[in-house]
């Protein structure tokens, strides 16, 4: 008896297993019913009362060690065969998928790279910014509604800190610490106190574009949109300047283009006049080149301002200002196409 305990211990010892299966067939072997432990088990029975004490301890011992052993046997070999799985090159590969990206981001990219054709760069601004850069030097009169609290999100009062309501700003920083001839674009996000709806939102994107240099008409401010909408919208795009007023430009000027729609025939999106406004622009006001240490005598220059939020619906007809925000990927693999 003792003999046999001490070969099945030996044979268990030297077991070894690669698979789930050769593991299943040494529990048979050993542990079953059917297997040589229960055999013993069973003749245990014709022991000598006088030995049952210590060879029945004795095949306890063995049974536990056997239990162990092979479930060892079996987290070893289950472990292998994951490793096994991560390295079948034959498998089929999970697909990928590919984000998109943002319609913002196509559109701004969009608008920088057809000003970047006409020689302009970008430039950057902060989004916290003073007061000076946002309002002052753009000859914001003091009591200009802009600035007032219901528009502006102000972070700290006199000094006043507060977040940009628009990319001019930009316009400001480059001005003061460049010499002419300027040609810029700024990409950038801005913020008003609104609330938010399909059609406001208390944050949104805009790009800005200066050019200052000797001799800049309002010729070339017109020519330069032209460009920039029939590249944007089509070849056979119109647009149309009405007068307006900003405090940083003199004269003033918004831009219509044809509406795409209904190919300027009239309908419910350009509100039955065939035209949709896209953009404010103009000629720098003399007092804004003064501001920031320019020779309004010796310089002049144009800007433009447009919103990308704007732009965007235009080209995508996206109604609700608030998909651009939510991260709904429904609504963002809509643009997978578009890259
Ligand atoms: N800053 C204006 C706005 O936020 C947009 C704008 C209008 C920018 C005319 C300009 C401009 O540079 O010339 O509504």
């Amino acid at each position: 008896m003792l003999d046999k305990i001490n070969n099945i211990r030996a044979a268990l010892e030297a077991a070894t297993a690669e698979t789930a299966a050769d593991v299943e067939a040494l529990r048979i072997r050993f542990l079953s019913k059917k297997g040589e432990i229960s055999a013993l088990m069973n003749d245990f029975r014709n022991v000598a009362a006088d030995q049952k004490r210590e060879l029945g301890q004795k095949l306890n011992e063995l049974k536990t060690f056997a239990t162990e052993r092979i479930n060892t046997l079996r987290e070893v070999a289950e472990a292998a065969g994951a490793k096994a799985d991560e390295l079948d090159l034959s498998r089929t590969p999970a697909p990928v998928r590919l984000g998109t990206r943002h319609p913002l981001s196509l559109v701004r990219e969009q608008i920088i790279d057809i000003f970047r054709r006409l020689g302009f760069t970008i430039a950057e601004g902060p989004e916290v910014e003073d007061d000076w850069h946002v309002f002052e030097s753009l000859n914001f009169a003091a009591d200009h509604p802009a600035r007032d609290m219901q528009d502006t999100f102000f972070i700290r009062r006199s000094p006043d800190v507060l977040l940009r309501t628009h990319t001019s700003s930009v316009q400001t920083r480059v001005m003061t610490s460049q010499k002419p001839p300027i040609r810029i674009i700024c990409p950038g996000r801005v913020y008003r106190n609104e609330a938010i709806s399909a059609r406001a939102h208390c944050f949104f994107h805009q790009v800005e574009a200066l050019y200052i240099d000797k001799n800049v008409t309002y010729s070339d401010l017109r020519q330069t949109l032209l460009y920039f909408a029939r590249e944007m919208f089509g070849p056979s795009t119109q647009i149309r300047l009405r007068p307006s007023y900003f405090p940083f430009t003199e004269p003033s000027a918004e831009m219509d283009i044809s509406c795409d729609l209904c190919g300027g025939k009239g309908c419910g999106f350009c509100k039955y006049t065939g035209w949709v406004e896209i953009l404010g622009c103009g000629m720098v006001d003399p007092n804004v080149l003064e501001a920031c240490g320019i020779d309004s005598k010796e310089y002049s220059g144009f800007a433009l301002g447009m919103g990308i939020e704007r732009i965007t619906n235009l080209k995508y007809r996206v109604k609700d200002l608030r998909l651009f925000s939510e991260n709904d990927v429904r609504f963002l693999e809509e643009f997978t196409a578009a890259h």
